[in-house]
């Protein structure tokens, strides 16, 4: 009989597709929503479960088993109040019902940015990854590179006229970017097999890495004309940031926005690849690939309509 799997934030980005792989290699997919989702798939191996993730595990006690789970959690907003209850207090309640079920695979989906941890998001991820290693259920991370999503914000604004922004030069930062369908091969592929298990997996789409400068060129040879290219200082960023962080002490909002700033910052000065210690770099040659869809396919199908991406909050990365 086809394996039971749980799948955790199956109405995002990657936990969409996830369940959508899922289903086309036969697995029986029970898909964890929040209580308001209006998430929705039809399918006869697929389940849906609403809960509210407060602690309290009341949602999977009557819950039938399911034998491997994924979590695809991921906080929207990477304030530091909701990273703490998403990153590592809804995942905590993920694993005890993997515990409770003796689930024999434990998938969680991380990010490669957790190499260097300087947000309050990757330090709750940091801190369940630990926890999930510690639990007893077997696991596999899999610390995925930039999505294709995150790096398709400017699309939209490019092709009105406006300019490609990059930070500094635009060289200084790179990325093996990841479809989302491949990422969900992989994590599928993954979950059954047997030598993944206990294994951190850092991955990326295929190579070669790409630039946010050679980005803004790449789309416009996809547009049959030159993109502007408009630099902006990445320190700009944490010196808003720094404007902002004394009134984080009486405000969530402005704390949430400052954290949004150092995000920012992060992600226009750190590469999206394997960090080596030995060489005290980022390095593309060490960065695990998969998959076969480059960033190229999705902007020609972005600018050919034929593809939409869910942006978030993000627009920029
Ligand atoms: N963006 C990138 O380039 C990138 C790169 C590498 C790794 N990652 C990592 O990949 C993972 C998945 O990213 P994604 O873009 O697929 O995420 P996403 O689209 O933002 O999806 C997040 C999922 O978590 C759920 N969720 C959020 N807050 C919740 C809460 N309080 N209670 C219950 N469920 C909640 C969401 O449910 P709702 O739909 O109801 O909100 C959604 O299903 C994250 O860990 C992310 O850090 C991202």
């Amino acid at each position: 009989m086809a394996a039971r799997v749980l799948v955790a934030g199956a109405s995002g980005y990657i936990g969409s597709h996830v369940v959508a792989e899922l289903l086309r290699q036969g697995y029986q997919v029970v898909a964890l929503l929040r209580p308001d989702s209006d998430w929705h798939l039809e399918h006869p191996d697929l389940e849906l479960v609403r809960a509210e993730l407060t602690g309290s595990g009341s949602w999977f006690a009557d819950l039938k088993a399911c034998s491997l789970v994924v979590s695809c959690l991921a906080s929207r907003t990477g304030g530091p109040d909701d990273a703490r209850r998403v990153e590592y207090d809804a995942n905590m309640e993920v694993l005890a019902a993997a515990q409770h079920w003796g689930a024999t695979r434990f998938l969680l989906l991380s990010a490669i940015c957790v190499q260097k941890p300087r947000l309050a998001f990757q330090r709750e991820k940091l801190r369940f990854e630990a926890a999930l290693q510690q639990s007893g259920v077997p696991w596999t991370i899999v610390r995925a590179t930039a999505f294709f999503k995150s790096l398709s914000g400017q699309i939209e604004r490019v092709r009105d006229g406006k300019p490609f922004f990059v930070f500094g030069n635009g060289t200084q930062t790179a990325c093996k970017p990841i479809a989302e369908q491949d990422l969900a091969a992989y994590m599928t592929e993954r979950l059954a097999d047997p030598d993944s298990a206990g294994s951190m997996l850092p991955v990326g789409g295929p190579g070669p890495a790409i630039t946010p400068r050679q980005q803004a060129e790449m789309l416009g040879d996809l547009m049959g004309k030159p993109v502007r290219v408009r630099s902006l200082p990445a320190g700009l960023f944490l010196a808003l940031a720094a404007l902002l962080t004394p009134f984080g002490t009486v405000s969530r909002r402005l704390r949430d926005r400052a954290e949004f700033l150092r995000i920012a910052h992060f992600y226009a000065t750190e590469s999206m690849l394997l960090w080596s210690e030995e060489t005290a770099s980022y390095r593309a040659d060490l960065t695990p690939e998969t998959g076969s869809r480059s960033l190229a396919d999705c902007y020609r199908a972005i600018l050919a309509g034929h593809h939409s991406v869910q942006l978030g909050e993000h627009k920029l990365f």
